[in-house]
């Protein structure tokens, strides 16, 4: 998707550097390409064997991605009203919508009742003695599903870690019966699926084999209670390569994994996110100064216009995103600290690179696609950056940069 022509990178027909251009200033740009690739590629079920992908809208929930996972065929995984409001905006339908989260309010579930989705993953007791009042309510039947906490190590950062039983999410093996047997006897309530995900990022395949193998423990436990399960969900966190390492291989994946679903009879739901849009994105960026080291024990900082208010990963999860400089230049590399403008130690996008950088140079910071946008925010007073989508030749703006306009908007006039 990214190659280089003439020792310039670009994006299938569109120099990066165009799109820059095209921003004005600060050019923090981001281009939102996203490939289609992903989903053509991916494992077929075996004949007869039913599986649905829900692509997870936090990890980029713009517009115009949507309307391309629709087009792709795929639904969705969203964790709140907003995300669904969006998907409807794109033109997807409750029935292509699984709705996950700890925290669903009543105000959420009672939106989703009224569009219909497809399920609730539903992440507690408590939630589930919500959702049925709730449906009694609108004379609704809400169709559920149980997120296990399998307590799986997925081995990866601690941040992004799900499916450990000191993390918030899903209910213990023991609970999860215990709902499903309130659900099947209720009224309100309709038993179709169980899920779990484990976290994001995650490379390896045993953690992935050992938290269905809970699940399907579950389904057997309860068919011999005569109440059945339809699908069961395995959520997201296939891992992607950010900077030359490994991503988890989706082949093996509908081997070892999903295969020990079909066989079952069972539908197989997945809910990635990154790995359908992250390596898709580069966040554009220009060298405003170079501070070089002077003294022992100092570093070399190139001082970038983005930020961690445009891309939080490196700061949060101390994430490596490789980094390059768009056209060549005549410089002399050296190791540097690509850091923001913001008045924190922790705003840096990349430490420790070895690139040859002048003042003006433009960088592009790459898998960006995922998680970057989403996690965007208005610290040190900064505009988010807008979104460009490119196909083919072509590219088009499909978020506008913030003004401050658009911030002051929200405040009034601030008495
Ligand atoms: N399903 C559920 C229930 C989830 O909570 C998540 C992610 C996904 C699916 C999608 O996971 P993915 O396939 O994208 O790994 N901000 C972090 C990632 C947080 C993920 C939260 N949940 C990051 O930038 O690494």
């Amino acid at each position: 998707m990214f190659g280089r022509r003439d020792n310039a990178i670009g994006v299938e027909d569109v120099p990066l550097a165009a799109i820059a251009e095209s921003g004005g200033t600060p050019p923090s740009f981001y281009t939102g390409e996203c490939s289609r690739r992903r989903p053509r590629r991916r494992p077929r079920p075996p004949a007869g064997g039913r599986a649905r992908i829900c692509y997870a809208v936090k990890a980029n929930a713009n517009l115009a991605i949507l309307r391309l996972m629709l087009e792709l065929g795929a639904g969705f995984d969203i964790v709140s009203a907003g995300e669904l409001q969006r998907v409807l905006r794109a033109g997807g339908a409750g029935e292509d919508v699984v709705f996950s989260g700890v925290g669903k309010s009543v105000a959420e579930i009672d939106f989703a009742l009224k569009v219909g989705i497809r399920c609730f993953n539903v992440e507690s007791e408590a939630e589930l003695e919500r959702l049925e009042a709730r449906a009694r309510l609108l004379s609704r039947v809400a169709p559920v599903s149980v997120r296990v906490n399998p307590d799986v190590d997925a081995g990866t950062h601690p941040y992004i870690s799900t499916g450990r039983r000191e993390n918030k999410f899903g209910v213990a093996e023991g609970t999860a019966l215990d709902m499903y047997r309130r659900a099947a006897g209720s009224h309100a309530l309709e038993v179709r699926g169980i899920d779990c995900h484990i976290g994001s990022q995650v490379l390896e395949l045993g953690p992935y084999a050992a938290a269905r193998d809970r699940l399907l423990g579950i389904v057997d436990t309860l068919a011999a209670e005569g109440i059945s399960i339809d699908h069961v969900d395995l959520g997201g966190g296939f891992a992607v390569p950010y900077d030359g390492e490994p991503g988890l291989d989706v082949e093996t994946y509908g081997r070892e994994v999903a295969a020990g679903v079909f066989s079952r009879g069972l539908e197989l739901i997945v809910e990635p996110g990154r790995y359908l849009v992250a390596e898709a994105g580069v966040l554009l960026t220009r060298v405003e100064y170079l501070k070089r080291a002077t003294r022992e024990g100092q570093r070399n900082f190139a001082v970038v216009d983005a930020a961690m208010n445009d891309l939080l990963r490196p700061a949060l999860y101390e994430a490596r995103h490789a980094v390059e400089a768009v056209e060549p230049n005549d410089a002399a590399p050296l190791r540097w600290d690509v850091v923001g403008p913001v008045c924190e130690t922790g705003d840096f996008l990349a430490m420790d690179r070895d690139l040859a950088l002048t003042e003006g140079a433009l960088l592009a910071v790459f898998g960006a696609g995922a998680y970057g946008m989403v996690l965007s925010s208005n610290y040190n007073g900064r505009g988010r950056a807008p979104e460009v989508l490119v196909s083919g030749g072509e590219f088009r703006v499909v978020r506008r940069r913030e003004t401050l306009g658009d911030q002051l908007a929200l405040e009034g006039e601030g008495r």
